[in-house]
């Protein structure tokens, strides 16, 4: 995304007033696509697309642009929800109470107004409770009567995602609180974070293991909480429960207790540590804006000293009660700010600049560096958006340049040093040609900045990027298609014409497809190849492992398991290679990737705008995708969710002939575009459906769907499908794997399912299975 132009657009309020409604609302679209974009990365991928000073540029200009337009605001603007939607690889919790977020000030200017602000709204006399503003994971811990219950993410605030079992291995997190006077239900919530030295050793760990490095603590601690158990091996669940064990938490406040018995902030901390819960040891409270300024300027001196990675400061107003009065907006409350500390900067040379193509076509030159430390972690490249943005920033290939970033912040360059040039420096020249597949570059309408290639359909770089997207966790989620991956089979040294044209031939491939592959490890950022110590690009065979025995003829297969590798055998040339493990599994996992739920299917398709939230409502109202290439521009715009920017965007993405090849040859593959069960677009699936008042839990592997796909099989036919058995739970439906949860409901004596019946079930109702006798 990268989008420097945008960022850089000061939210001018003049300049939006002036603008119709349809340019308000287009340009609202623009800036929801983008937001929505860098978060679905951030909170699903774990990925930072933006820093943040152009995400703050966004949402600031969003925000602007709804305050003048109020008619642009949709319901689901970014502007009213804090994170992204729940990621997909742990189960949703509702947090009892929302999750907000902080509004930033970034000068003193801006503080002390906001504190005018708050004593014109509650009067003098006001205390400020300062403390550190972490650079770590946001957490909500739910304690009923003392004991721990569960602990979730933010995801968008109103749900996050259930990562209780791993943060009973955090060491400083209590199970049971100490003391006694514990409520009910409290949710604590805290940042749990790595300290810059544990994640330093963490990093040098990772390395000796020729695992990935993490970019900066926050992402480790991100990694680290979001981590599946299953599938790993004894040492791999060590290594994990270690990892965890070291992550820190610092509570920050609580949720969901509606008379504390305090009457302020601090006490509020005194409590939580008299529970034995982390609290901080940098807050202070301060009596003035002036002691409150003191804090900000100290500790914008000292960040370093604290031995975890701060990104400024947070001030809120000490008195509870006041919290009631000043209130809240629907992102943040009016009692708290962030103060936000400028980025740090440091100087490296900038040693090529080279432009990669990406998923959408757009061809962005990047900064290649010398390797330099800023704020905590080693940094490379950058983006440097656009040819007028490297004009407007001067440099010249060879310059020593500045760059700053902030903790959990990409690298921005700033300038050259000019004094530090001695005439070898040179100048960058746009190409006019795509790097990768040579078409001429061009912007996509006239007045843009921005050049694409306009080879949207075999384009490698674009259809590499497509085919990773697929891979990616917002889609389909397939382990093993990913950055190396996808490179290899649509862009191999060899063979040379690629398995992959398109993403359309995805499901039909075959093992005979990826034996063949060599290929060029590329950087996931900027798509550039990657040089090996000597300097050569990183080739590598990611489907072949090693000499086999001959093949007698056949070709390897998925299913067939590999021969018995004979390293003293012949050597017969290709042939004489097995498949990989890498290869297995791809080809396993892409047979199971057909029958995910609906909506991850709509956002592999790549359609401009379709998220995955505006993919969700459209699968829960359509059901499937023929329904959805047969509506009108005015059914798809109703949709709750969509609206008539994403409908034009479907609209459009299917009047391509080559978009709807792709429909129709992953469906001709065996891909499920429908929901099983779903009664039909329109009929809103989640009341009247077959299983209306029907719980169900699923568990274990149930042939024919995956373990989403028989919760989203659930939902789609109007049932409940719930995480846990109790005595509220219908059906039990129970295939190989399953556990605890067979065993309590045989206890329970809840009827028990297997895969063909709970197709039954979902399909036609609990009727069609005779014998039950309702809810
Ligand atoms: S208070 C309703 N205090 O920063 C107020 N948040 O940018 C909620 N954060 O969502 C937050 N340190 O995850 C608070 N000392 C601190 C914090 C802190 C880090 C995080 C938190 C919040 C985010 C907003």
């Amino acid at each position: 995304m990268n989008d420097a132009s945008s960022a850089s657009a000061m939210s001018d309020d003049a300049e939006l007033a002036r603008l119709d409604l349809d340019d308000a609302r287009a340009e609202a679209a623009r800036l929801t696509d983008l937001i929505v974009d860098a978060r679905d990365a951030y909170y699903g991928r774990d990925e930072v697309l933006v820093d943040d000073a152009t995400y703050d540029g966004w949402m600031q200009r969003l925000e602007a642009l709804e305050r003048l337009h109020p008619e642009v605001q949709g319901q689901d603007s970014p502007t009213l929800s804090v994170g992204a939607a729940s990621g997909t690889l742990f189960a949703p919790v509702e947090h009892a109470e929302r999750m907000l977020s902080l509004d930033n000030v970034f000068s003193e200017d801006e503080f002390r107004a906001w504190a005018a602000r708050v004593q014109r709204d509650v009067g003098a006399g006001v205390h400020y409770l300062c403390e550190l503003k972490i650079d770590g994971l946001a957490l909500s811990l739910r304690y009923e009567h003392g004991r721990l219950v569960s602990a979730a993410t933010r995801g968008d605030g109103r749900v996050g995602e259930d990562v209780t079992e791993n943060v009973r291995d955090v060491a400083g997190i209590p199970l049971t609180l100490a003391g006694s006077g514990h409520p009910g239900l409290v949710e604590v919530r805290g940042e749990v974070f790595f300290t810059v030295a544990d994640f330093q050793s963490l990093n040098a760990y990772q390395e000796s293991m020729g695992d990935r490095l993490f970019a900066n603590p926050r992402n480790a601690a991100s990694g680290s909480l979001r981590q599946k158990r299953e599938g790993k091996n004894e040492r791999q669940l060590e290594a994990m429960h270690e990892r965890l064990s070291r992550l820190r938490l610092t509570v920050h406040g609580i949720g969901a207790w509606p008379n504390p018995p305090v009457a302020t902030q601090s006490e509020v901390y005194g409590l939580l540590e008299s529970w034995g819960l982390p609290v901080s040891r940098y807050f202070t409270v301060a009596e003035s804006v002036d002691a409150a300024a003191d804090y900000i300027r100290h500790y914008g001196e000292h960040r370093h000293d604290v031995e975890h990675e701060i990104d400024g400061v947070v001030v809120k107003v000490d008195e509870l009660a006041l919290h009631d009065e000043l209130g809240a907006t629907s992102r943040a409350p009016r009692w708290a700010i962030a103060y936000k500390y400028p980025p740090e900067q440091v100087n490296t040379k900038l040693l090529d600049i080279v432009v990669s193509v990406g998923r959408t076509g757009r061809a962005t030159p990047f900064a290649v560096m010398e390797p330099a430390r800023v704020a905590g972690s080693v940094v490379r490249q950058a983006t440097l958006h656009n040819q007028d943005v490297v004009k407007a920033k001067g440099v010249l290939i060879g310059d020593t340049i500045v760059i700053r970033k902030a903790g959990d912040v990409i690298p921005e360059v700033l300038g050259p040093v000019v004094e530090l040039r001695d005439g070898s420096e040179r100048a960058f020249v746009m190409p006019a040609n795509c790097p990768e597949c040579g078409s001429p570059l061009a912007p996509a309408k006239e007045g843009d900045i921005d050049l694409r290639c306009p080879n949207t359909r075999s384009c490698p770089a674009q259809v590499r990027g497509r085919v990773e997207h697929i891979g990616s966790r917002g889609a389909l989620d397939i382990e093993g298609l990913g950055e190396v991956s996808a490179a290899a089979l649509t862009h191999p040294l060899r063979p040379e014409v690629p398995p992959l044209v398109t993403e359309a031939g995805l499901f039909d491939l075959r093992a005979e497809d990826l034996f063949p592959i060599d290929v060029e490890v590329r950087d996931a950022e900027t798509g550039l190849v990657r040089l090996d110590a000597d300097g050569e690009p990183d080739a590598r065979s990611p489907f072949r492992r090693q000499r086999k025995a001959p093949l007698e003829g056949r070709a390897p297969t998925a299913s067939r398991p590999d021969p018995v590798f004979d390293p003293d055998g012949p050597f017969d040339g290709d042939a004489d290679f097995i498949l990989s493990a890498a290869a297995h599994e791809l080809l396993e996992n892409l047979e199971r990737a057909k029958t995910k739920e609906l909506w991850r299917f709509f956002v592999a398709l790549s359609i401009r705008h379709v998220g995955p939230v505006a993919a969700r409502a459209l699968a829960q109202w359509f059901g499937s995708i023929d329904a959805i290439r047969a509506a009108s521009r005015e059914e798809l715009a109703a949709v709750e969710g969509v609206g008539p920017i994403i409908a034009d965007a479907i609209i459009d993405w299917f009047e391509v002939d080559w978009h709807v090849e792709i429909v129709d040859r992953w469906a001709a593959a065996g891909a499920q575009l429908a929901t099983p069960g779903h009664p039909g677009p329109g009929a809103a699936p989640a009341s009247g459906g077959v299983l209306e008042g029907v719980t169900i839990v699923a568990t274990g592997t149930l042939e024919g769907y995956t373990r989403e796909g028989a919760q989203e099989a659930i939902i789609a036919a109007g049932g409940k499908a719930a995480s846990s058995v109790s005595k509220k739970t219908d059906f039990v439906a129970a295939g190989p794997g399953a556990g605890s949860k067979l065993a309590k409901a045989e206890e329970l004596g809840i009827r028990i399912i297997d895969a063909a019946q709970f197709r039954v079930l979902v399909e036609q109702g609990p009727a069609a299975l005779g014998e039950w006798s309702g809810a």
